[in-house]
């Protein structure tokens, strides 16, 4: 099912956390909702779920408003940031009590205790669970009505590096039986890994819906890495237009240029190079690029824009 935000804004006060957001979120893939903390992700997916209202614009699953559908819980699936579990509960009544007031057989719980790996601590109190067991509980909940749409709310939080490969190969078989998922995350690294596409928002407002490569390639940080021991020659011949950036005493990093103009320089003065090698910016970079400007906290030391990774 299609999830479509048009013009979706949430007013609180005169503040506005979401602003005029137009996105869709297609079957089949999974598409990243990226943003720095505060940026609205939380806010907007609460509106697509009908759990708040819109202050204008509108929120639609296949269509229709979340709370139009018959059966919620079969249609959308959701993890939300606080997720309130009864804490003297096991995490098999926890999920017990949801398929008892929806419908749903016990066959059903133990699939998704089983796909989520919590079978063996089932029996187990929830007081007593990490924060990567409850998230596990979380997304075995989302996923117990068999939905078609998943919308999880950084669901990467608090897993070790084991359960973010578990959630990275759930997420994309969840896709490939043709579901709609969307992540939210504040990190752009792992959402790269994992997701299709990209909606970016800062402050409230879209400031991308792209792919990770076309992200990348938009982002105007690529450079071309080059190494020779006539750095300082080299450096002569080349148009005072380029962008010039060096981190040992043989190496440029030209911008600008392509590593074909810099090779025919290099060649027509015949000057050894012993690398030329086309960079992207790496995709943090592009992310800080594209929503620094909107982080609500920003951190003390500046950020250099000179300092890409490859
Ligand atoms: N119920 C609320 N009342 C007032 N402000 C809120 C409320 N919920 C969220 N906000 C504010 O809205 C902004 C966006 O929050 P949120 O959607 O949680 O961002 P994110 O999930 O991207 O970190 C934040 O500045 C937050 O303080
Ligand atoms: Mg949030």
């Amino acid at each position: 099912m299609t999830i479509r935000a048009q013009g979706l804004t949430k007013r609180y006060g005169d503040r506005t956390v979401v602003d005029d957001l137009t996105f869709t979120v297609e079957p089949g893939t999974i598409t990243g909702f990226l943003g720095p903390n505060g940026a609205g992700k939380s806010t907007t997916m609460r509106m697509l779920l009908g759990l708040d209202t819109p202050t204008a614009g509108r929120a639609t699953l296949g269509g229709r408003s979340y709370a139009a559908h018959p059966a919620p819980l079969t249609e959308a699936g959701a993890l939300l940031e606080a997720k309130a579990v009864h804490p003297g509960r096991t995490a098999f009544h926890h999920l017990m009590a949801l398929a008892h007031t929806h419908g749903i057989p016990r066959s059903r719980v133990e699939h998704v205790l089983a796909l989520t790996g919590l079978t063996d601590i089932a029996g187990r109190r929830v007081k007593g669970f990490s924060l990567g067991m409850g998230q596990r509980l979380g997304i075995a909940a989302a996923l117990i009505g068999d939905p078609a749409t998943v919308i999880l709310d950084e669901p990467v939080n608090g897993l070790d590096p084991e359960g973010v490969l578990w959630i990275r190969t759930l997420l994309k078989s969840l896709a490939r039986e043709g579901r709609t998922v969307l992540i939210s995350s504040h990190l752009m690294s792992e959402t790269a890994q994992t997701a299709d596409r990209l909606v970016v928002i800062g402050r409230g407002r879209l400031l991308a819906d792209t792919t990770v490569a076309d992200l990348v390639r938009t982002s105007g940080a690529a450079y071309v890495h080059v190494v020779t021991p006539e750095a300082d020659r080299l450096r002569g011949l080349l148009p005072a237009s380029c962008d010039l950036a060096a981190d040992a005493p043989d190496t440029l990093h030209v911008r600008g240029l392509t590593a074909q103009d810099i090779g025919r320089i290099a060649a027509a003065h015949a000057l050894p190079l012993h690398e030329l090698t086309p960079r992207t910016a790496s995709l943090e970079q592009a992310f800080m690029d594209l929503t620094q400007e909107t982080v609500e906290y920003q951190a003390t030391a500046p950020v250099t824009r000179t300092g890409v990774a490859a």
